[in-house]
C-alpha cells in the first residue's frame, strides 16, 4: 500500500427516488462542485484510524451508520490481502450528511477509489458500484444503487436498478435551485416506510410507484426536447406522489409551495425525504435567484444553484 486519494461528489436526484428501489427509472445529477476526498496513508504498526466529520477514531470502534463503512474497508483489506496493514483514512467532505445528497455513497466511492489507487489496481465502474453496495446495504438496507452510480459519475445519469447506468443529455439552459430544509433525513427509515406501505396495501400504493416511474420517463422526453415547462410539470407530479407515500413533511411541503409561488416551473423533495433537501426548476439565473430568496425567507438553511450548462462539463 502507498499513499493515495480517491474522490467523489454530491448527487441530486432530479426525479424517480423511492420508485427506483422498485425498478422504476430515475434521473440523477452529480454535483461536481461539492466534493468528497478520501486520503489513505499507510502507517507503521497495526492501528487503523479514521478522521472525518462523520466519525473519528479506531476503524473497529465505529458505530452505525459509519460501521457500514467499516464493513466495506474490512472487505477491501481482505481483498488486497492487507488485513493487518496500519493506516489513517482521512475523509474531507463538503457534503452535508443526511440531507439527500448521497454522503454515504460518496464516502464509499471515494474510499474504494483510494484503496484501488493505493494498491495500483485497475477499477472498472461495475466493480466500483459492487463495492459501494457493501456499505450502502449495511447502512440503508435496500439501496437501489442510484446514489453510488451518481456520486461516481461525470454526467447526469439515467438509472434503472440492475442495469448499467447511462449518461443522459440535459438542455443547455435551465437552473435548479437546491435548498436544505435543515432537517435530517434517514434513507433507511424512509425506504422502510415505503416498503411497509406497499406490504400493507399494495393496491393503493403501487400506482404511486408506477406514477413516479411514468413521470421519470416523461421527464426524459422533456429533457430530450428541451421542454423545461413539461419537465417542471413532471417534477411537481412526482412530488405529489412522494407526499402521498408519506416521505415529504410539513417543512418540505412549505418550501415547495414557496418555490412555486416564487415562479418555479416545478419543485419536489430530492433524495429519500422525511427531511433533507428539495429542488426547484427555474428558466434562468434571475428566476433561480428569486426562488432562492423565497426559499431562504421560508426557512431553508442553505441553498445552491445548479446551472444545466454544467452538466456536460468534465
Ligand atoms: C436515496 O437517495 C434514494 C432512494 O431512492 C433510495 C435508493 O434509491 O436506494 C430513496
Amino acid at each position: 500500500m502507498h499513499q493515495a486519494i480517491g474522490t467523489s461528489c454530491a448527487k441530486i436526484i432530479l426525479i424517480g427516488e423511492h420508485a427506483v428501489v422498485y425498478r422504476q427509472p430515475a434521473i440523477a445529477l452529480p454535483i461536481k462542485s461539492i466534493r468528497l476526498t478520501a486520503t489513505l496513508t499507510p502507517r507503521q504498526g497495526l492501528a487503523q484510524t479514521v478522521r472525518s466529520s462523520f466519525y473519528t477514531g479506531a476503524l473497529a470502534a465505529a458505530q452505525p451508520p459509519f460501521s457500514g463503512i467499516t464493513k466495506l474497508i474490512r472487505q477491501l483489506l481482505t481483498f488486497f490481502d492487507a488485513r493487518s496493514q496500519g493506516f489513517t483514512l482521512t475523509l474531507t467532505s463538503a457534503l452535508p450528511a443526511e440531507r439527500g445528497m448521497g454522503s454515504s455513497a460518496a464516502c464509499a466511492v471515494a474510499i474504494v477509489r483510494a484503496f484501488y489507487a493505493a494498491f495500483d489496481a485497475r477499477l472498472d465502474r461495475a466493480t466500483l458500484l459492487n463495492w459501494a453496495a457493501v456499505s450502502e446495504k449495511a447502512i440503508h438496507g435496500n439501496p437501489s444503487g442510484l446514489d453510488a452510480a451518481t456520486t461516481s459519475a461525470d454526467r447526469p445519469q439515467w438509472f434503472v436498478r440492475g442495469q448499467a447506468p447511462r449518461p443522459i443529455h440535459f438542455p443547455r439552459h435551465g437552473f435548479l435551485v437546491i435548498a436544505d430544509s435543515g432537517e435530517m433525513g434517514q434513507t433507511g427509515a424512509a425506504v422502510g416506510h415505503v416498503a411497509d406501505l406497499l406490504r400493507q396495501d399494495h393496491a393503493r400504493y403501487q400506482p404511486l410507484i408506477a406514477g413516479i416511474g411514468h413521470a421519470a420517463r416523461q421527464a426524459a422526453v422533456a429533457l430530450a426536447q428541451d421542454d423545461l415547462k413539461s419537465l417542471g410539470t413532471q417534477l411537481t407530479a412526482a412530488q405529489a406522489a412522494l407526499a402521498a407515500l408519506g416521505v415529504s413533511d410539513n417543512k418540505l411541503d412549505a418550501l415547495v409551495a414557496a418555490a412555486m409561488h416564487a415562479g418555479a416551473l416545478g419543485a419536489k423533495l430530492t433524495g429519500s425525504g422525511q427531511g433533507g433537501c428539495l429542488i426547484a426548476l427555474a428558466v434562468d439565473h434571475a428566476g433561480a435567484a428569486a426562488i432562492e430568496a423565497a426559499l431562504k425567507k421560508a426557512g431553508a438553511v442553505a441553498t445552491w444553484q445548479y446551472d444545466f450548462s454544467e452538466s456536460e462539463a468534465l
